[in-house]
């Protein structure tokens, strides 16, 4: 017998709801999700972003509140970016590493209001810390420099861990600095806090509603193609991600998202080792976009793309929708 119509009818399977859900090969869960927030200096203060439609910056006590619902969705994870008061805001981003800077007055009172119920990632880089907006330090000719930027860095890092975070996550794309932080975390102490390694992260236009909420679009001269990688490089994406995971990456991210499947799908079937996609702000703008000018139902555009993370090899998915995601899925 040859399988084949009539023998073989595809839609057999799809006829109905029950069979649909007996087949279905993947689901995102709200324990997929990882929800950035933004902090911003003050007591009770909420800030809208309007090129990020639904986020806003919100004051470290909503912050908590903000974390205490994510635990309730089944999030097991959430990701702090400080906008940093420009009078703060320097050449060096010395603000960074101060103890008390904004970030880890954030992840003290998430620890302190929510233990170990939920896991805290912090972003290493500069970025959200210098007056031109560059992810490190910039010398005389406008280069970003790396090895001066990555020993800043290990600070960063360091600083972060100390006050709580679970995981750090350097987004700067410098070379080298994922076996330098991880030699600082051992040599601190911190065996247990986790590298997630912005592996391919890509110079991209997507990124243009997040340099607002943390501030650093305006200030932003040039562009950052010097060490984020070009949109067209699939290969050197891979080898970057080798280098991270030799290195002491204990899990990559693919950034941004929904364009870049085929990266996502690539590290994994080749690595095998945990990966994320950030679903980035412009991502999360197109969608509200669309929804609100009525050519798409944002909740089902939202899960289909979540879905698709997944399909690809996503281990999880950083969404500004984590929330009203993690709610739709848990029913
Ligand atoms: C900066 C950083 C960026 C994002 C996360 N960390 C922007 C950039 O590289 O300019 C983008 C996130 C998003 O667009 O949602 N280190």
């Amino acid at each position: 017998m040859t399988a084949s119509y009539p023998n073989i009818r595809m839609r057999r399977t799809r006829a109905s709801a029950w069979s649909r859900n007996l087949h279905r090969e993947t689901q995102p869960r709200a324990a997929d999700l990882i929800w950035p927030l933004f902090v911003t200096e003050g007591k009770d203060v909420e800030e809208p972003i309007a090129s990020l439609p639904g986020v806003s910056r919100w004051s470290v006590d909503h912050i908590t509140r903000r974390a205490k619902e994510a635990i309730e969705a089944d999030i097991p994870c959430i990701a702090l970016f400080p906008n940093t008061p420009p009078a703060l805001r320097s050449e060096d981003g010395a603000e960074a590493l101060s103890p008390d800077n904004l970030m880890c007055r954030a992840i003290r009172a998430v620890r302190d209001a929510c233990g170990q119920d939920i896991g805290i990632l912090t972003d290493v880089a500069l970025d959200p810390y210098t007056s031109h907006g560059q992810d490190g330090l910039v010398d005389e000719a406008g280069y970003v420099t790396n090895d001066d930027t990555v020993a800043v860095l290990v600070d960063q890092a360091l600083n972060q861990a100390a006050a709580g975070a679970d995981i750090v996550a350097p987004s700067d794309m410098m070379d080298g600095r994922i076996r330098q932080i991880r030699m600082g975390l051992e040599m601190h102490g911190h065996h247990h806090v986790q590298i997630m390694a912005y592996a391919a992260k890509f110079a991209s236009a997507f990124y243009g509603p997040f340099r607002d909420a943390v501030g650093s679009g305006g200030l932003l001269k040039g562009d950052k193609k010097s060490y984020q990688l070009d949109p067209a490089n699939a290969q050197e994406a891979m080898r970057e991600v080798a280098l991270d995971i030799a290195e002491g990456a204990d899990s990559v991210m693919v950034k941004p998202g929904l364009a870049y499947l085929d990266i996502v799908l690539r590290v994994k079937q080749q690595f095998g080792i945990p990966v994320f996609a950030y679903q980035t702000s412009g991502e999360h703008a197109m969608i509200e976009a669309a929804a609100a000018c009525g050519a798409a139902d944002r909740d089902a555009v939202l899960l289909e793309t979540l879905t698709a993370f997944r399909r690809a090899g996503a281990t999880g998915i950083l969404t500004y929708h984590a929330l009203a995601a993690a709610r739709l899925l848990n029913g």
